[in-house]
């Protein structure tokens, strides 16, 4: 297949190296990228769009830009031309998904998402798979390396949040502004893509309550450690007759569950469907060449004429079901006090209650600065 990149940072390097090194499931004709000065004498490397797009024969567009705009619009632009379309980009896929599959069914054509979500993780795949014979009810993981890689450093080397922080920054794994992924607001597009492949509800993100880990310290973890727990971020997903429950939460799991175990920066998911039960993924969910691996195993799956339909439906979001005990340090513990089976200090934990008692209770602390955990029953 013919086809163009649009990007080649770290994601779209990687994609250029491999199919370079794999001449047999394509050419990649164009290059699209910002600043051609970065990019050394390889010709095919363009800052013009039109030479881009007026490449002939055009196929399949690639795009690992990242950001909602121009990615958004370039891949409306593909898609209308009848070009199939491979992206790693969640946040704009998140907020155009439905947009952007009428499109592609309106034209013939695919636009395919797994390195969105788990890097090279072969999840969004293997929901799909499983749709073959099952039906997907719930899905769970650890879907964002940088607050994992954070975790395990804080749980490991009894480190502070700002040292694991700047640990995971040196190391590559986390960015000079890190608000998506310590707010969790990856984690939440990441949550809306599964849900619609698993699912086939597409929630809009802001939907989906989330709570990061920008607030955790020593002491949480240390509380967490003696009770025999490890706190992860966890963003995970059930299908009701009526509705969908979703969420982005850090969560204390007893040390004996799998994903307590999935440690560093990799990512640790499973799906319950029908007869399979449940099914467990783990691997590297980010990084240059674990993602560039899923974007080509998509390009090699439209060759191979793969064809996958996806249709959405709307459903709400509603975490009424969403129960349990709460671990809430708060400069308000006094808020808690008729709700609250252990207070100590800023310490609170709660009796069992519903996540939206819980929220009327955090919005009455008022505390822009507390740190929330569910406690894992
Ligand atoms: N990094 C990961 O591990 C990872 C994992 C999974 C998914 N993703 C997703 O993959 C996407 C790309 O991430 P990345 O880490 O590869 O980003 P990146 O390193 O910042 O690369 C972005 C590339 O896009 C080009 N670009 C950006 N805006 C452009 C514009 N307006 N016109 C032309 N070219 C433009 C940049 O050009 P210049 O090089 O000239 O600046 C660069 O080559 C994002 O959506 C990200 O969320 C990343």
């Amino acid at each position: 297949m013919k086809s163009v990149l649009l990007g080649c940072g770290t994601v779209g390097k990687g994609v250029l190296e491999i199919m370079d090194a794999h001449p047999e499931y394509g050419r990649i004709a164009k290059v699209l990228v910002r600043n051609l000065k970065k990019h050394g004498d390889d010709p095919r490397m363009t800052d013009d769009p039109e030479a881009v797009f007026g490449t002939e024969n055009l196929e399949l567009v690639i795009e690992c830009m990242g950001g909602l705009e121009p990615a958004h619009t370039y891949v409306k632009r593909a898609l209308e031309a009848g070009c199939h379309v491979v992206t790693s980009n969640k946040k704009m896929l998140a907020a155009y998904y439905e947009e952007l599959q009428d499109l592609a069914e309106k034209n013939g054509c695919l636009i395919r998402y797994e390195a969105c979500v788990g890097g090279g993780i072969p999840w969004i795949h293997e929901l799909i798979r499983l749709q073959r014979i099952d039906e997907v009810t719930a899905f769970r993981g650890i879907i964002n390396g940088t607050t994992n890689y954070i975790l395990s450093g804080m749980t490991d080397n009894n480190t502070s949040f700002e040292e694991a922080l700047s640990g995971a920054q040196e190391a590559g794994y986390a960015e000079a502004d890190p608000t998506d992924d310590i707010d969790g607001y990856d984690a939440r597009f990441k949550v809306a893509l599964s849900a619609a492949a698993g699912f086939g509800v597409l929630p809009a993100a802001e939907e989906i309550p989330c709570y990061g880990i920008r607030h955790i310290s020593a002491g949480d973890i240390v509380w967490a450690k003696e009770k025999g727990r490890t706190i992860k971020l966890i963003g995970s997903g059930k299908l009701y007759d009526d509705h969908v429950e979703l969420s982005v939460l850090p969560v204390m799991l007893k040390n004996s569950s799998l994903l307590a175990g999935v440690a560093s920066n990799l990512n640790g998911l499973s799906a319950v469907s029908t007869t399979l039960g449940t099914s467990f993924y783990i691997g590297q969910g980010a990084g240059r060449y674990p993602t560039a691996h899923a974007v080509v195993q998509d390009i090699i799956g439209i060759g191979e004429g793969e064809r996958v339909t996806e249709h959405c439906y709307s459903m709400p979001v509603d975490n009424s079901a969403l129960i349990g005990c709460w671990y809430v340090r708060t400069v308000h513990p006094e808020v808690f006090h008729d709700a609250a089976e252990i207070i100590d200090g800023e310490t609170v934990v709660t009796r069992e209650m519903p996540f939206h008692a819980l929220q009327e209770l955090l919005a009455q602390c008022n505390d822009p600065d507390l740190f929330l955990a569910l406690i894992e029953a």
